[in-house]
């Protein structure tokens, strides 16, 4: 085989959700490693809302994107072919290399899986997603034993894993997700104690109950209605961590900044957002506390595994419409 393909950023998708022709797929010839390098071929590709963002080049913690652009993503990569490369063939490597069947690299920025666990978890709990969930808990929301922590996306990749790290702290977990499945998988087996399903009608209520003394710590990945909903309850001192806010990632002009902000001051409460990247030098040590928690039995997780590499467009768009469960994956 001589050939590969690759798909390329086709359009800004600003203001708007993604199209079909935002992304154009190509074939080329598969590169030579040169001295030093590997051949690596594609097994998986990790997908992240971030990725519409960094298309629209709205995103400043990145470098913008130019039409043409091999499409930026994460993956999961055999080393097939090696010119005195670092590593051997048939190593395991992961990290970002786009959306391309085949990629030649020296290794750098490429981390080697960890061994025992799928390579996928590379991707997942011990990926972008797992260390973001892991950060944003406890560097910014900073729970302790007791408190009420609620998670907006709570069955995506990043809040199912936020949810079983903050039981483990000793919390109450109440989550908030689209659909009655999702919010049966969230507290049959993500954790969490209860869970709200936002598509049914208005949380408000629902969060006044399940929350008589407040909310300690809201571990929020959606924004706007559900935000604002949230911030009604926060108690005394409470910490509000901005993760994402997946509710205007599709839309054209900013939303009304939340209603309820107001209830920071009476509360005393910080509300503060985060870019995970910001705490790289530590993930080393954060994988391997979350390695160690696995093994235990401590933590689990969810990869929803796509198929095809004709599909990735598609794949991506699941997370906009709310299809994945857990951490979408794509296999080649
Ligand atoms: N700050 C950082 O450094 C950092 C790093 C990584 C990720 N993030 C952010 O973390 C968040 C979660 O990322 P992830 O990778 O774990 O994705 P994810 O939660 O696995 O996937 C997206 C989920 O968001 C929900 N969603 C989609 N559109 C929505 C809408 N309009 N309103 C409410 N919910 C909606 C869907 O669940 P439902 O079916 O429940 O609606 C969907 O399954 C994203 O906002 C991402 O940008 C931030």
């Amino acid at each position: 085989m001589t050939q590969m393909r690759q798909w390329l950023l086709n359009g800004h998708p600003r203001g708007r959700g993604l199209v079909a022709d935002d992304f154009k797929l190509v074939t080329r010839d598969i590169p030579a490693p040169g001295p030093g390098e590997m051949l690596l071929k594609t097994q998986y590709l990790g997908f992240d809302p971030a990725q519409k963002g960094w298309m629209e080049n709205v995103a400043d913690y990145v470098a913008p994107m130019a039409i043409g652009d091999v499409m930026r993503g994460s993956g999961v990569f055999e080393v097939v072919e090696s010119n005195g490369g670092k590593h051997p063939v048939g190593t395991m490597l992961a990290g970002s290399l786009g959306w391309s069947e085949y990629a030649v690299s020296t290794g750098e920025g490429l981390n080697v899986a960890e061994p025992g666990l799928p390579a996928t978890a590379m991707l997942s709990i011990l990926g972008t997603t797992g260390v973001t969930a892991w950060c944003g808990l406890f560097k910014v929301g900073q729970p302790i034993a007791g408190d009420t922590v609620v998670v907006s996306g709570a069955a995506g990749a990043t809040g199912s894993i936020v949810g079983q790290l903050a039981k483990i702290a000793g919390c109450r977990v109440i989550g908030i997700a689209g659909g009655a499945d999702k919010c049966a998988w969230l507290t049959a087996n993500a954790g969490y104690d209860h869970a709200i399903d936002y598509k049914a009608g208005p949380i408000k209520q629902q969060l006044k109950e399940l929350t008589p003394d407040g909310i300690d710590v809201i571990y929020d990945n959606v924004g706007g209605k559900i935000l604002n909903d949230m911030l009604s309850f926060i108690a005394t001192g409470a910490r509000v961590t901005i993760c994402g806010g997946i509710s205007r990632y599709e839309t054209g002009t900013m939303p009304a900044g939340p209603e309820n902000y107001f209830n920071l001051v009476f509360r005393r409460a910080t509300m503060r957002g985060f870019i995970v990247l910001d705490w790289a030098s530590e993930f080393p040590i954060i994988r391997k506390r979350m390695v160690k928690m696995i093994n235990e039995g401590k933590l689990t997780y969810q990869e929803d595994i796509q198929h095809g590499f004709e599909n990735a467009p598609d794949t991506l768009q699941r997370l906009f419409s709310g299809a994945n469960r857990g951490k979408q994956l794509l296999k080649l």
